[in-house]
């Protein structure tokens, strides 16, 4: 007995050193101690991602029959596409029930929220707003941890030139400075105060890279730029990612200048895991790897997972052919052990770190998940972030915002009452469509005891102009006409270019009809990408682009044409005249023979039918009050390379409202080689004042906003003259000035 008592005793002590080892180890030697115990079947498991049942993002590969049978078998590492406590519940239980308990990863594209839904990317990139954008992200990641999800394909930071590309509404725009704090600002906000975090999602930077560069801007096209172009525009938002400590990156369809990205080494393997030192995984996009037999890289999937694995991609979304290939690929010594361990590792690392081992199920709170999920702040965030995303493109004779005190309104248009219209693309089903707010919804709460008419007018894609006189009778009854035009929601995102981006059907042609009432009318344009609409833009007074903007879309358009909020969006993207102008950019090279003006076509770099400069420059958009930019000052006018100077402006609100301005700062290094931009936004401020306040705004001026890359893609500056550039559009500057470099 006595014996008993003391093996028993010494057998707990014995188990609970083992164990307190156990947990004081690091999360290295966790996942060195669990890679010795798996077999290379496991192991291989560990880097497959199967669809869920939910819905499917991409083309169903091949039918892998039980899926939750494959996870038992421990033959699956992560899941995507489904959502809900009870259903990963269930998938989950099925790891459990694997020979080594590894848990499961379950991610899913939380874009742009997840019960709520918050406007889409581009539209909140209008901002110009970080701490808001952090906050959407924010939210998205509680609501989808509270919902089982650990990990968001999102932010999508690739940089966009081409509005005819479709996922050109899925990230922020045209700018590497503008989408390399957009970048920080979502990573931050998915990942919150760290992964591990009941709140925290782990966020994912894709597409790597330069997807959005895709010729002609049709989706899933080729690539073909150089490498400084790459280092320059491209990849920087991706940079700002890692640094942020983005969880993982997801590589793109695209083959850039010949190799498909998914087997790219260079992209994945020598500058995001040798050079930035990036510790997360890399998955590949959804059958990229099986498409690289299409681009005619590889003959078949188990060339694809050779070239694959060996060039750094962790994870195979959904392609198999890892799965099928992988195992044979090691026994005929095309793939090594030490790479399938690595990319395990990683793998492991992040179940670490979001503590799925400690507790697989620690993301399945049923009762949270009903606490958070469309919770009141959440909703009042989406509204405050929808209003900062509205663009105000024009405002003759103050037409906005309206008079509370109007005796009627005609509300007219295809997507006046839309509902579900609003989210956009990339929404996900989870909140509840009666939750989301139409623009005559959101008029009818704020417009008091003004009478609101309406008529549908015309669809959207549809040639009918059935509608008109009945559009035309209201406008004629009414005081002021407000008219919610666009493009259908699923016209942009994935696989939705468009080679045409006028406004579609015969909405320009009810416009005209309206207009000719001679009543005062205000163009809400809603829509995924920047739109071609030039009769419109020319002859309507008032106009405001809104995007797709949520749930809260119409609180927060009748909150803006009120004038209960001022608009202070900006573009982050060029508006172009034509798609004969595209690609088009702000910071785009002077060429040998410029065009002086748009007129200038005597052997400049110019159209003969077409003007250069766009319908709306990159940054632009109004307010219902006005600014003054003056009294520019520099602490010194010529520094060098260990000296920074610092400028300052004053910026007056010289109107009646109080309003936000962003202030933007631009450079040009006037002679360098190579070449640099006429213009490149180094950094802006957005800033309240109230009616003729003024208030002094300082940027500093360092080394690294002076710096580019050569031609051997290092990271230099080179002494001589540059412009500094201040002004409320890249085509609208205020202040200019020169200073030197002098090293
Ligand atoms: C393909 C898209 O390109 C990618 O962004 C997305 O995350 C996956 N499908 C999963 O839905």
């Amino acid at each position: 007995m006595t014996i008993s008592i003391k093996s028993t005793i010494f057998i707990c002590l014995f188990s609970s050193i083992i164990n307190t080892a156990y947990t004081q180890q690091s999360i290295p030697q966790k996942v060195d101690a669990l890679l010795k115990k798996m077999t290379l079947a496991e192991k291989i498991g560990q880097l497959n991602q199967y669809n869920g049942d939910w819905e499917a993002t991409g083309p169903i590969t091949t039918d892998v029959g039980n899926k939750l049978d494959a996870i038992k078998r421990g033959e699956v590492g992560s899941i995507l596409n489904i959502v809900g406590v009870q259903h990963t519940k269930v998938f989950q239980e099925a790891a459990m029930q694997s020979r080594l308990k590894i848990p499961l990863l379950f991610g899913q594209d939380v874009i742009h929220g997840y019960g709520v839904t918050f406007p889409i990317p581009l539209a909140e990139a209008a901002s110009w707003d970080m701490a808001a954008i952090e906050k959407s992200a924010r939210i998205a990641a509680t609501e989808a941890a509270s919902g089982g999800v650990h990990w968001t394909f999102a932010p999508m930071v690739d940089i966009a030139r081409d509005p005819r590309w479709g996922r050109v509404m899925e990230g922020a725009g045209e700018d590497p400075y503008l989408g390399s704090l957009i970048a920080t600002a979502r990573v931050h906000g998915f990942q919150g105060m760290g992964l591990g975090n009941l709140d925290a999602v782990m966020a994912c930077a894709k597409h790597f890279t330069a997807y959005g560069a895709a010729i002609g801007g049709r989706d899933y096209n080729s690539v073909d730029m150089s490498l400084r172009t790459l280092w320059e525009i491209y990849l920087p938002p991706f940079k700002a990612a890692a640094d942020a400590g983005v969880g993982t990156f997801m590589n793109s369809f695209n083959d850039l200048n010949g190799i498909p990205a998914t087997a790219n080494r260079y992209l994945q393997h020598d500058i995001l895991k040798e050079k930035w030192g990036f510790k997360g995984f890399v998955v590949s996009d959804w059958g990229s790897m099986g498409e690289m037999i299409n681009h005619g890289y590889v003959k078949d999937n188990y060339e694809a997972a050779e070239a694959a694995i060996n060039a750094g991609n962790d994870m195979d979304m959904e392609s198999r052919s890892y799965i099928n290939n992988l195992a044979k690929l090691v026994a005929d010594k095309k793939v090594s052990v030490k790479v399938i361990d690595e990319a395990v590792g990683r793998i492991l690392t992040k179940k670490y770190e979001l503590g799925l081992f400690s507790d697989p199920y620690r993301f399945s709170d049923a009762d949270r998940e009903k606490r958070v999920l469309n919770a009141p702040e959440h909703v009042e965030a989406a509204k405050d972030i929808a209003s900062k995303s509205i663009v105000l493109l024009k405002n003759e004779h103050q037409l906005l915002p309206l008079s509370k005190t109007l005796n009627s309104i005609a509300l007219i248009g295809p997507l006046v009452k839309s509902k579900k219209e609003m989210k956009g693309f990339w929404a996900l089903n989870v909140g509840d469509e009666k939750e989301i707010v139409s623009l005559f919804e959101g008029m009818q709460q704020a417009a008091g005891k003004t009478k609101l008419l309406y008529a549908k007018g015309c669809d959207i894609t549809d040639t009918s102009r059935a509608g008109f006189a009945e559009a035309y009778k209201i406008a004629m009854q009414a005081d002021v006409v407000i008219m919610a035009m666009g493009e259908r929601p699923d016209m942009t995102g994935e696989a939705k270019s468009r080679s045409d981006i006028h406004l579609p059907g015969v909405q320009e042609e009810l416009i005209k009809e309206v207009m000719a009432s001679g009543k005062p009318v205000v163009v809400l344009l809603m829509a995924g990408r920047p739109m071609v609409f030039n009769w419109t833009a020319d002859h309507v007074p008032a106009i405001l682009y809104t995007w797709w903007l949520g749930n809260q879309a119409g609180n927060a358009m009748a909150d803006v044409l009120y004038g209960d909020y001022n608009p202070a969006a900006k573009l982050p993207i060029t508006f172009p005249r034509t798609e004969g102008q595209i690609p088009i950019y702000y910071n785009h090279f002077n060429t040998g023979r410029p065009a002086r003006n748009d007129n200038d076509v005597n052997y400049t770099s110019a159209y003969i039918d077409l003007p250069n400069s766009p319908k709306y420059a990159f940054g632009y958009g109004l307010s219902y009050t006005t600014f003054k930019y003056s009294n520019l000052r520099f602490s010194k006018k010529s520094m060098l390379k260990k000296e920074t100077i610092t400028i300052s402006f004053d910026l007056q609100n010289t109107g009646k409202y109080p309003g936000e301005e962003v202030a933007q700062f631009y450079l040009r290094d006037m002679v360098s080689q190579p070449i640099r931009p006429v213009k490149e936004l180094k950094g802006f401020q957005k800033v309240m004042l109230q009616p003729g306040e003024t208030k002094t705004i300082t940027f500093i001026i360092d080394k690294e906003k002076l710096a580019f890359y050569n031609d051997q893609l290092e990271r230099i500056t080179q002494p001589g003259e540059f412009r500094l550039m201040i002004g409320s559009a890249s085509d609208d500057i205020r202040l200019q000035d020169s200073f030197e470099l002098t090293d």
